[in-house]
């Protein structure tokens, strides 16, 4: 494949610059969120088609990818358009996708408009949608020309999903900087606290692993860090009709694999406790309402899961992470 330069990352301002140059824009945007095509972007040149989409995780499928191919075919969408995805991650995830493979493939923009979407799922290309309740397993790496962060698109985000992203943004964080992990803790503590610092270093400290690794051979499986636990939780959730976002199930999978680092002795007593108490303190969930057993059989048909064994991201401390290729068996042995 190709070498990948850095993920592009622009204010708005920038971003209309650049999408004023273009000659075929094609907007798909969140229903929820046509406010920000309205107020933020309105001084761009008209598109050839506005799309709309409802975005829950049910309708994260390949039913809705083909929906929205036949409306670019209909819109007479050509190779040359440039597609921009106004929304959250769900819409994001769905938009590129359907880029990466309409007419062989079209270029797309992010503009994320929830803080999950702004620090990891509009940032470094991966693209997809869910089967049969498995997330993510059907998708393309296809990067974006540019991802827009835009800290006033937020305005309306509801309180739960802004919770939910920032789990992710300090999932990043204890990837990579121990120092913003803590700052942080203490700056969302307070909701009038500005943290578009904060959005702009976790983007960049994704963007610096994606550029390393692109289509995840290495490096960039560190970013799935709480995500095999997560999106075993997520899984189920969806499966029983429960009710988890993705950064909730993500903030309870962080929280199970600083447990599994200390008991396989890779981190020091007190990381699980020292996490745990940081989550709760912020008012995220740490504690995943299914027991490990159930966990494992959702994480054997995990995509990352490959002969029984699954890459967990590790902790030795906050900023160490480690890739740990255990088996299912062996992960929720310890555990139980
Ligand atoms: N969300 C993890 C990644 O983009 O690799």
């Amino acid at each position: 494949m190709d070498a990948i330069a850095r993920p592009k990352i622009v204010n708005m301002d920038e971003a209309k610059a650049l999408l004023s140059k273009e000659p075929e824009l094609v907007v798909v945007f969140d229903q929820n969120v046509a406010w920000v095509l309205e107020s933020l972007m309105g001084d761009l040149p008209p598109a050839k088609a506005y799309i709309g989409l409802e975005t829950s995780e049910e309708d994260k499928t390949m039913d809705t990818v083909l929906a929205l191919e036949r409306q670019l075919m209909e819109a007479d969408a050509s190779r040359r358009a440039l597609l921009v995805a106004v929304g959250g991650g769900i819409t994001t995830d769905l938009a590129g996708f359907a880029a990466a493979i309409y007419k062989r493939g079209i270029r797309y923009a992010n503009v994320p408009t929830t803080l999950l979407s702004q620090v990891d799922a509009a940032v470094g290309g991966k693209t997809g949608v869910n089967l049969d309740h498995y997330k993510n397993m059907l998708g393309a790496f296809h990067m974006p020309e540019f991802t827009v962060l835009c800290p006033e698109a937020l305005r309306t985000l509801p309180e739960r999903e802004f919770k939910a992203g920032e789990a992710e943004l300090l999932k990043t964080f204890l990837l990579r900087d121990a120092i913003a992990y803590a700052q942080a803790v203490r700056c969302f503590a307070d909701a009038q606290n500005d943290i578009s610092g904060f959005i702009a270093r976790a983007a960049a400290i994704k963007a610096d692993i994606v550029s390393r690794d692109p289509y995840e051979q290495g490096e960039r499986a560190l970013l799935n860090l709480g995500h095999s636990f997560g999106h075993a939780i997520e899984h189920i959730a969806q499966e029983e009709g429960g009710d988890i976002t993705h950064g909730e199930a993500v903030a309870m999978g962080i929280v199970l694999a600083a447990r599994l680092s200390e008991k396989i002795g890779l981190a020091k007593e007190g990381l699980e406790e020292q996490i745990k108490a940081d989550f709760e303190a912020l008012g995220l969930p740490t504690q995943s309402p299914y027991p490990p057993r159930a966990l494992g059989e959702a994480m054997r048909k995990d995509k990352k899961a490959a002969g029984g064994k699954v890459k967990f991201i590790l902790l030795k401390a906050a900023g160490e992470p480690v890739i740990q290729e255990l088996t299912v068996n062996e992960a929720i042995d310890d555990l139980c």
